[in-house]
């Protein structure tokens, strides 16, 4: 049996590494894949990124099934495409892929369907969001319609930031689109209070399977300060997603989204993930929904994941995922990310990277996870913004903290930056 996962990141390279242990497989081919997914046992490279270009590989080489990683592919289409050729995939069509790639749909379907979320308005002329700022004042949360990995929004926590951001993302007056390109859109929306989690189920249409959870680092600096990023670290389970918390998002939020999508024509499958917003009041609101796992939330995730990943999605796939169910670790998973210079702005690529443990040092309470790596005379090189991300097992947040900062002890790569307090949220204060 052959497994094809789609994707370059941290999330793919874990999403591979969980599918090698599959009973019977004879390989994960990962496409375009990186510098880790490349030294991996059992996982091959592909460089594929079109389409069309891997159905046809997926076809040729008799892949049994496809796991789509990142939002752009299914935003583009590709489960629609592999399925019009008969081919089996795991993700959302393209329409139900609008509840990430569309923030204007999400809010709208969520109005809808009377799943809590922050109170919005759409806008897509400058003078008119101007005026609803005013009228609302600040703190406000401005956001750009479609996929802008993580830095679409503007938490402004003043009325002139939230007009400063509403200048940057819509054309001034009389001035138009490029032809061809959609006009701009902003969603403004009540800024909410409490803390976040991120709940990530698996659906098949119809079912729910959901997945441990997880909390993500958004800001680059400790404490939670500055430029949001698409996450820093991530650890599992989330503190915060009390049984009550759970069963709340759960009736709340998940299962009248499957349900409302289904209603609407466009049933629902593949990874969803809600961004939580939990009140002090018990409250549990929608922040977002992404269609997919999260990035680096599924590192922790999955090496918590004790069932047979493959057999969840086969299940999936089949329409069959409330034959199965999933079981975890006890301990807790935490992972940190190690970003390049200048991450998030333009990260730097090309940078050296040194002291990453060999493949025959793996151990099973701990692996570093590639997210923006290749190959480079014999070297491995920094790709991107979100380069490596270090994690681990243990048996309470304070000694998997430890345990994953010193990993990281022996890495270097020129402008590395990471954060020092992942998982900080759980520990006790
Ligand atoms: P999003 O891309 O919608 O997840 O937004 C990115 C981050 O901005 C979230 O993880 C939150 O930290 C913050 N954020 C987004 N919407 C809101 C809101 N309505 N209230 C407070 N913070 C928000
Ligand atoms: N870590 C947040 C995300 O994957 O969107």
């Amino acid at each position: 049996m052959k497994l094809l996962v789609i994707g370059s990141g941290g999330r793919e390279h874990a999403l591979a590494w969980c599918l090698a242990k599959t009973p019977g497989l004879q390989k994960v081919f990962v496409a375009p894949g990186n510098a880790g997914t490349a030294a991996e046992r059992g996982l091959e490279n592909v460089a594929i990124t079109d389409l069309d270009a891997l159905a046809d590989f997926a076809e040729e080489e008799k892949v049994s099934l496809t796991i789509v990683g990142p939002e752009a592919p299914l935003a583009a289409g590709i489960v629609n495409l592999f399925r019009a050729r008969g081919l089996k995939i795991f993700g959302p069509s393209k329409e139900a892929a609008q509840l990430e790639s569309s923030k204007d749909f999400a809010k709208r379907f969520m109005s809808r369907h009377g799943i809590p979320t922050a109170r919005f308005a759409s806008f897509s002329e400058r003078a008119s969001a101007h005026a609803y700022v005013d009228q609302q004042g600040a703190p406000i949360v401005i956001k750009a319609d479609g996929l802008a990995a993580g830095k679409g929004v503007v938490v402004a926590m003043t009325v002139d930031e939230a007009h400063a951001a509403l200048d940057r993302m819509l054309p001034a007056e009389g001035q138009h689109a490029p032809q061809g390109s959609r006009q701009a859109q902003v969603v403004i929306e009540e800024f909410l209070e409490g803390e976040e989690a991120s709940f990530i189920v698996m659906v098949d249409g119809k079912e729910v399977l959901p997945l441990a959870s997880s909390q993500d680092h958004k800001r680059i600096g400790d404490g939670d300060s500055g430029p949001n990023t698409g996450g820093m670290g991530a650890y599992s389970p989330a503190l915060v997603v009390t049984p009550e918390v759970h069963a709340k998002a759960m009736r709340e939020i998940i299962l009248p989204t499957v349900r409302g999508m289904a209603a609407e024509g466009m049933p629902y499958t593949g990874f969803l993930y809600a961004g939580l917003m939990i009140g002090k009041d018990g409250s549990v609101k929608t922040v977002e929904f992404n269609c997919r796992l999260g990035d680096p939330e599924a590192q922790p995730i999955l090496m918590r994941l004790k069932s047979d990943l493959f057999t969840l999605l086969d299940h999936a796939v089949a329409g069959k995922l409330d034959q199965v169910e999933a079981s975890w670790d006890r301990r807790v998973a935490l992972g940190v990310v190690l970003a390049a210079a200048n991450y998030p702005a333009t990260p730097r690529t090309g940078d050296v990277i040194s002291g990453l443990p060999k493949a025959s040092e793996d151990s099973h309470d701990s692996h570093v996870f590639h997210g923006a790596t290749s190959e480079r005379d014999g070297q491995t090189v920094t790709a991107g913004g979100r380069v490596l991300c270090v994690t681990a097992l243990g048996d309470n947040v304070k000694q998997t903290q430890k345990r994953a900062y010193n990993l990281i002890i022996g890495i270097h790569f020129d402008g590395m930056q990471y954060r020092h307090d992942i998982g900080h949220r759980a520990m006790p204060r």
